[in-house]
């Protein structure tokens, strides 16, 4: 009896692990990058990276303090490694080639920003980037100094002082050719 159902079970997980295998290998699931998350996909990723968050995202303060020179300093961060994806203050308005074709979609930050989110949770996702998305680990290029400049510009991003706004304004999320420059085509 024992025998029987031990058999039973060891030839579902064949059939199973087969019919897996011949999906993948059949080219039924997309590989393509231009095409909308499914639900089921939305939802996996969504529910595992909320649990890892949790468990892992920092709860301390951040140690970098608010100053007009931290915020600053986090606008240029921010333009010479996030704009391109993230985009600049002109938000969903004007996001460039690369954030156009990724899958996910990278959010353009000043329109769909994070201002609510924990600054330990911004933390988290910059350090450690987030899987199966284009969001990369920026643990390997920043000290985590850097990484909290960041998420205290990203949680402060809808109100900025004034200085800092206007270096926030100048900021391009893709290179401005010469020739845009002169304004020709
Ligand atoms: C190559 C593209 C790319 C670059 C460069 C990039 N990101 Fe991301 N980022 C993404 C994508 C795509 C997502 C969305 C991931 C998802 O759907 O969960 C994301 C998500 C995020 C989120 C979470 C947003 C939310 O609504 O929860 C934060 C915060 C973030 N990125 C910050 C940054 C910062 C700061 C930098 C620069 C240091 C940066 N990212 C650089 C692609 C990028």
């Amino acid at each position: 009896m024992l025998k029987g159902v031990i058999s039973g079970v060891a030839l579902t997980l064949a059939v199973a692990l087969i019919g897996a295998y011949s999906l993948v290998q059949s080219g039924l699931i997309p590989a393509n990058a231009d095409a909308k998350p499914g639900r089921l996909e939305t939802w996996m990723a969504r529910t595992s990276l909320d649990a890892t968050l949790q468990r892992d995202a920092p709860k301390e303060q951040n140690p970098v303090e608010l100053s007009e020179q931290n915020l600053l300093d986090g606008v240029h961060l921010y333009a010479q490694n996030c704009a391109v994806c993230h985009g600049s203050a002109k938000g969903t308005a004007s996001p460039s080639p690369i954030a156009k074709g990724l899958y996910q979609k990278p959010p353009q930050l000043a329109t769909d920003g994070v201002e609510d989110d924990p600054e330990g949770v911004s933390f988290w996702k910059i350090k450690h980037g987030i899987r199966l998305t284009s969001m990369p680990s920026f643990g390997y290029s920043l000290s985590d100094r850097q990484i909290w400049t960041l998420a205290l510009f990203l949680k402060h991003m809808d109100e900025l002082p004034p200085v800092v706004q206007q270096a926030w304004q100048q900021i391009q999320n893709w290179p401005v050719t010469p020739v845009d420059q002169t304004g020709r085509k």
